[in-house]
């Protein structure tokens, strides 16, 4: 199977081709896609150098998968001239995630919506997937009610003139910044743009898909996004209150039994998730895990997960497998692996 990965040259482009490979994904062509000024550059595939092509010499090769991580205006032009030739596209940007006629896909809760006509499917935003990973199943027994989610977010999810700035900053030494302040030794309540009613885009995608995901509209969400100086993954304090009455017992059985979440909650022993430890990994982290007792049928728990990994690379490999897996690719045979 040919998969191009625009934006390979990216934080989350390189993840994906380490996922693509730890994965074992069959793939018979890599065509690794970066901007102008990267075409001709090597990157590193399953041991082997590939080189980097134009967008045009991508989409010429018909690719039945194009995975897309190189930002929302490449995604709006570029994800309908590859679905064009036939490529699905899972896209990592923010383009198609609230499209209607668009699915935005977080395998473990809502693949079974995929059919062979979805030509671009949305991968969600980063804090959303850990987000409904964590609570899936839980709001499945209990039926959330409200959620207030506060967010420590890495500077990866940025891209890497953000993990540039980062290490300027330590090391002292002049250069760009993406960030509107330092980010080193500071915390800045402002990712992605701010919107007209006050809170920023980060925080409103936080709302609309975990809404859409869990295909409950009418959920009440609130969201205050914090970008932090770490690199490893994002954390999130979540406060949840349920419609159904809960034992703690049974929501800590019922996150443990949750694919691709793991607990680590054992205050006694000082056992909490926490980026440093998350990083390189796909599971998402659940612990501090409390009842509020401040409010009827409501806990506090705190959820972390390496952005660039489920957040956003494995998420979209996952989806592809699924695709691969239930036969909605557009291909005769899958001929060779890696
Ligand atoms: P390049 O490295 O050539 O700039 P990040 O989110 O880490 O900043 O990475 C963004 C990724 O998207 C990079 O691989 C970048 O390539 C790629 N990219 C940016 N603009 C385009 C474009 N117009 N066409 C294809 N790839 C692009």
């Amino acid at each position: 199977m040919k998969i191009a990965v625009v934006g390979a040259t990216g934080m989350v482009g390189r993840v994906m081709l380490d996922v693509l490979a730890e994965r074992k994904f069959p793939i018979s062509e890599l065509i690794p896609v970066a901007s102008q000024r990267s075409v001709g550059n090597k990157v590193s595939f399953a041991g082997n150098e590939y080189t980097i092509v134009s967008m045009e010499d991508a989409i010429a090769s018909k690719p039945e998968i194009a995975i897309f991580s190189a930002g929302g205006s490449t995604s709006l032009e570029y994800a309908p001239k590859f679905a064009a030739v036939g490529s699905t596209v899972i896209d990592n940007s923010s383009a198609w995630r609230m499209d209607p006629d668009k699915k935005l896909i977080v395998p473990e809760i809502n693949a079974h919506e995929l059919g062979e006509n979805d030509k671009i499917i949305a991968n969600p935003n980063c804090s959303t997937i850990q987000l409904v990973v964590a609570l899936n199943n839980l709001h499945k027994t209990y039926q959330i009610n409200r959620m207030v989610i506060s967010t420590y977010q890495s500077v990866t999810g940025t891209g890497k003139a953000a993990v540039n700035q980062l290490s300027f900053e330590r090391s002292n030494i002049p250069g760009d910044k993406v960030y509107p302040y330092q980010i080193d030794l500071n915390c800045i309540p402002h990712c992605d743009i701010f919107l007209d009613n006050g809170y920023t885009k980060e925080e409103m995608k936080l709302v609309h898909e975990s809404r859409k995901i869990f295909g409950s509209p009418e959920l009440a969400i609130t969201a205050t996004a914090v970008r932090i100086p770490v690199i490893g993954g994002h954390s999130e304090s979540v406060n949840v209150s349920f419609h159904s009455e809960f034992e703690m017992e049974d929501v800590k059985n019922i996150l443990t039994n949750t694919d691709g979440v793991i607990v680590m909650d054992s205050p006694e022993r000082e056992i909490y998730p926490m980026p440093f430890h998350s990083q390189g990994k796909d599971a998402v982290f659940v612990g501090r895990l409390r009842r509020d007792e401040s409010a009827p049928n409501t806990i506090n728990m705190w959820v972390v997960s390496d952005n660039l990994r489920k957040g956003a690379a494995t998420n979209a490999v996952q989806i592809a497998e699924y695709l691969v897996k239930n036969d909605l690719i557009n291909t005769e045979v899958v001929s060779q692996t890696v």
